[in-house]
């Protein structure tokens, strides 16, 4: 197989797995000094970290990864909040992945959350809740394909 074709037409996350999803840490989170508590629930929970990278969005980045969510009243209020400062982003490997994280995260409102939930021990309120995570292996395959090169997947 050509470079080319390894590295730009298959980047390695387009295979459609049910086993990768993929999450950021987001802005309040880094804020309150949480990277090493929630990376310690995810690795805890089973999940293996197969790309990981700190960055920081900008407003075009944000607006195009929340393009679903456009016509919503809180849209500028979400970019604001991610573009805000950095963010960590990662996907993560597990059987069942995609569901299986979202049970680990909880309800999007962490007045919802489950207790030992993420977003239980980490979340502000509904719109800096923490962390994101993809709701469907379609979805993660796009999100880690908006954030990671094929060559950045491990
Ligand atoms: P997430 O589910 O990761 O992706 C969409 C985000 O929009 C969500 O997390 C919150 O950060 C934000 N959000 C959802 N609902 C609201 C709301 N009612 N008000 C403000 N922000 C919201």
């Amino acid at each position: 197989m050509s470079i080319t074709e390894e590295s730009v037409l298959l980047p390695k996350f387009r295979k459609m797995t049910t086993h990768r999803t993929f999450t950021m840490i987001k802005p309040d989170a880094v804020e309150n000094g949480h990277i090493g508590g929630i990376l310690e629930k995810i690795t805890s929970a089973g999940f293996t970290i197969v790309a990981m990278k700190y960055t920081q969005l900008s407003k075009r980045d944000a607006q195009a990864f929340y393009a679903i969510h456009k016509e919503r009243p809180f849209f500028d209020e979400l970019v604001d909040f991610m573009t805000r400062g950095p963010i960590v982003s990662a996907i993560l490997e597990k059987e069942n992945a995609v569901e299986d994280f979202r049970a680990l995260i909880g309800a999007t409102n962490p007045e919802d959350a489950a207790e030992g939930t993420i977003r239980k021990l980490y979340a502000t309120d509904i719109a800096e809740n923490a962390v994101h995570g993809s709701d469907s292996d379609e979805n993660a395959a796009i999100e880690g394909a908006f954030h990671f090169s094929g060559r950045e997947i491990y």
